[in-house]
């Protein structure tokens, strides 16, 4: 051959070479820069906050939410994910001063509903995968025989709220709980008792057939008759209409079933995941940043949530873990892509904000909390953060 032709093929070769490591080099840059600014802020805002509840955050500063609430875990969550990879004690004590104010809600067990998942994962599961502290393991066993106990034999599914939250609700359940059922996974796997394992496959198999549709748009709420088990309806919840598509009922559908898939291998779970991975995706603007619901009407104020991005984003990463491999770079790419933008189009970065992604939205029926930072959206985040920094087996 030529030795112009040698010399020029390697050349091109060299070129390839340096533009994947540029492309590694650049993703790596701003991943590395976006948890560094995490860490800054949780370390300052930690010592406003403390050992308290923050769920939304308002003119600037986050709220003091009621214990029971079931965003707790979130920020005793967000502690554990920063001090896993900084060892700074501050957080540490901060996120057990919280665990212990839970005992509370978890003991006078009657306010106690389905999100005890939510709750006590990041909290102390968090505590006892990190440091192995058997007080929080105990707790985390309790909120898993709660859980449990929730069951409807009948229909198959998990009961979501209490009376006092959803009057007549024995027949209620809901998306959201998907997120729960990695607590009776974990239960399993810590007693050798596969009940709780198998509470959680009835559940999820339910939830397959009843809530995630074919098109993987997802019902946020479905009613059961609670003493047939037959299905009666399915309900708006927060989504804009029962054959809507909530934006943040669909990032649970994705991140839960993919879980649901981790812990059982069961090939139905994966493609669950897949199903509504794929809606959540081809219906995300340019820019990635979900509205509230992706079939709600188009308004000039429209809400949007950031939340449901950073939850999707994670389940997409935790996906890319088990598809097939020619399947892995999509999912890693298209999650990549999600926590890139909140980072550099929606984070509060240079501003007298506590919180760190605006635009998240709690529920826009009753407009509560609209195009607001939202403590779960920061947990998603920052946990999506961890998982690209090369962190796998985090708390859920
Ligand atoms: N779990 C309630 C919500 O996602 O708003």
């Amino acid at each position: 051959m030529d030795s112009w032709i040698i010399f020029i093929i390697l050349i091109e070769y060299l070129l390839i070479i340096k533009g994947s490591d540029d492309k590694m080099s650049t993703t790596n840059n701003w991943v590395n820069e976006a948890w560094e600014q995490v860490v800054k802020k949780i370390g300052k805002t930690s010592k406003r906050i403390g050992a308290t509840f923050p769920h939304v955050s308002i003119d600037g500063k986050y709220n003091n939410e009621r214990v029971g609430w079931w965003t707790a875990g979130f920020w005793p969550g967000i502690l554990w994910l920063v001090y896993r990879e900084t060892k700074d004690n501050d957080l540490r004590d901060i996120a057990i001063s919280i665990e212990e104010k839970l005992d509370e809600p978890l003991y006078e067990f009657t306010g106690i509903h389905h999100d005890v998942g939510f709750m006590w994962i990041p909290s102390a599961i968090a505590h006892y995968k990190l440091l192995g502290n058997e007080e929080s393991k105990r707790r985390g066993l309790i909120a898993a025989s709660h859980l449990a106990g929730r069951f409807n034999t009948k229909g198959n599914f998990i009961r979501a709220w209490t009376d006092k939250v959803y009057p007549n609700g024995q027949g209620v359940a809901i998306i959201d709980c998907m997120m729960n059922l990695p607590l009776l996974y974990w239960a399993s796997e810590e007693t050798g008792d596969p009940r709780f394992k198998h509470i959680a496959m009835a559940h999820a198999d339910t939830a397959d057939r009843e809530f995630i549709r074919k098109d993987g748009s997802v019902h946020h709420i479905v009613r059961f008759d609670p003493e047939t088990g037959e299905r009666i309806e399915a309900l708006a919840g927060q989504g804009y209409a029962p054959d809507s598509a909530w934006s943040r009922g669909v990032a649970w559908a994705i991140y839960g079933m993919a879980l649901s898939y981790r812990y059982t291998k069961e090939p139905r779970y994966l493609e669950a995941a897949k199903r509504a991975a794929h809606f959540f995706l081809a219906n995300l603007p340019e820019d990635q940043m979900p509205y509230w619901d992706f079939r709600a009407p188009v308004e000039e104020d429209m809400a949007y949530d950031s939340s449901a991005a950073a939850c999707a984003a994670s389940g997409l990463l935790e996906l890319a873990r088990w598809v097939e491999p020619n399947e892995t770079r999509m999912y890693e790419e298209t999650g990549t892509r999600i926590i890139k933008s909140l980072y550099e189009n929606y984070g509060a970065w240079d501003e007298e904000e506590e919180a760190l992604i605006k635009k998240g939205t709690v529920n826009r029926n009753t407009n509560k909390y609209v195009n607001t930072p939202i403590i779960y959206g920061d947990y998603f985040f920052v946990e999506a953060l961890a998982k690209l920094r090369g962190q796998k087996d985090l708390f859920w």
